[in-house]
């Protein structure tokens, strides 16, 4: 029998890719979710692929009764963080839904596990925490810099929080791992992302085109100073980054706080995506030029050294991958779940 985790946001994106990679390698996995930005219906495919089954709790991370339960119901080693909520703009709309969710949510988790006297985490933070003004590539070693809305400012914190979490308890092991750009699919295109409503993000923008649920997409700015105009960043693989979790459970051998990027290390601009995904699956995907969008950075990827180094792990999968495992996933389920 392998290992309990805890996968707090298992339903959704990343963590569903991560679920199956976990019990693809013989985890047992709980998941708990509310469900609030996926679907339940990802746990059957999760079967078809992996032809084994993850525990399915539907509950929120902020109920320290469910939490407790969880707890004292199952042996869990160590829990990977996904659940919050993470949609930039409407994080400015509605701050204190993002501090609730993603902050005083990692408070309640955190302190169930204080006393399950679980102590091993990994946390999805992201690259945002870098803030406006750091010179790329971005290394672990800089410090946090100005974030400039409440969803990156909700990541800063629960860095902060972790870091001072270990600092005042040396049985403690986190893992924070600072996510570029994922995109892709599970290679079955089974399982995929699923935004609720019009997508905030580059790619499942581009496949709803192509899929033609949308007529065409806007690219927010093309006088960036950049090589052609438009705005550059670090997309990896979903698979890559499920892989970076399974390397980063390894680091949670040795106490205190971990901090690593998980990016390729390679910055590309959303015309470069365009192009990509058109020659890569044949599909037109028609554009036209808007305004920049508020809050948008010009370039930044990732500085993916020390990842390789200390967990052994590098984004391994290509671009063509990319559009290839996201257009067969948009092809085959053009509304997603919902079929
Ligand atoms: P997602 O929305 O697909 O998954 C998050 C899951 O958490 C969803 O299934 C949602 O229902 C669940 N959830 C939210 N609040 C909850 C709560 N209070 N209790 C229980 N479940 C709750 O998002 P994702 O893209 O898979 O992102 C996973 C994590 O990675 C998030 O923390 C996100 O901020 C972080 N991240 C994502 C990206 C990205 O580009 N996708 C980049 C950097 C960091
Ligand atoms: N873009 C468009 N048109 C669209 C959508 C996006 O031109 O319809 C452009 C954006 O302007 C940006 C690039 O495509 O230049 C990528 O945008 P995304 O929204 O896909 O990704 P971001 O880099 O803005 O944000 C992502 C995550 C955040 C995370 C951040 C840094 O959504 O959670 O990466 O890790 F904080």
């Amino acid at each position: 029998m392998g290992d309990f985790l805890l996968v707090t946001g298992g339903a959704g994106y990343i963590g569903s890719h991560t679920v199956v990679n976990l019990l693809e390698r013989g985890s047992q996995v709980i998941v708990l979710d509310n469900l609030c930005n996926s679907n339940d219906a990802v746990f059957d495919r999760i079967d078809s692929i992996t032809h084994s089954q993850a525990v399915f709790v539907k509950g929120d991370i902020r109920d320290r009764d469910c939490l407790a339960k969880i707890f004292s119901t199952y042996p869990i080693d160590s829990v990977i963080h996904f659940a919050g909520l993470k949609a930039v703009g409407e994080s400015s709309q509605i701050p204190l839904d993002y501090y609730q969710n993603n902050v005083y949510g990692t408070l309640v988790l955190c302190e169930a596990m204080a006393a399950a006297g679980v102590k091993k985490l990994i946390f999805s933070s992201s690259a945002t925490v870098y803030g406006e003004d750091a010179p790329v590539p971005y290394e672990e070693t800089m410090p946090r810099g100005k974030t400039s809305n409440p969803y990156g400012t909700s990541k800063a914190m629960v860095e902060q929080i972790l870091t001072d979490l270990c600092a005042s308890d040396p049985e403690w092991s986190v893992a924070l791992l600072r996510y570029f750009n994922p995109i892709g699919a599970h290679p079955s295109g089974l399982i995929g992302e699923d935004p609720k409503g019009i997508p905030n993000n580059l790619m499942p923008f581009i496949s709803q085109v192509a899929v033609g649920k949308r007529k065409e997409l806007s690219i927010f700015g093309n006088d960036y100073p950049t090589s052609d105009g438009t705005c550059e960043r670090d997309y990896l693989h979903v698979m890559d980054l499920a892989d970076g979790h399974v390397s980063a459970l390894s680091a949670l051998d040795e106490k205190g706080a971990h901090i690593y990027n998980l990016g390729t290390g390679k910055g590309l601009s959303v015309l470069e995506m365009v192009e990509s995904f058109k020659r890569v699956t044949g599909v037109d995907v028609p554009y036209s030029f808007a305004d920049r969008r508020e809050g948008d950075l010009p370039a930044f990827w990732a500085d993916a050294s020390k990842a390789e180094k200390e967990l052994d792990w590098s984004a391994t999968r290509t671009l063509d991958e990319m559009m290839e495992d996201t257009w067969r996933w948009q092809s085959n389920n053009p509304n997603g779940y919902d079929g």
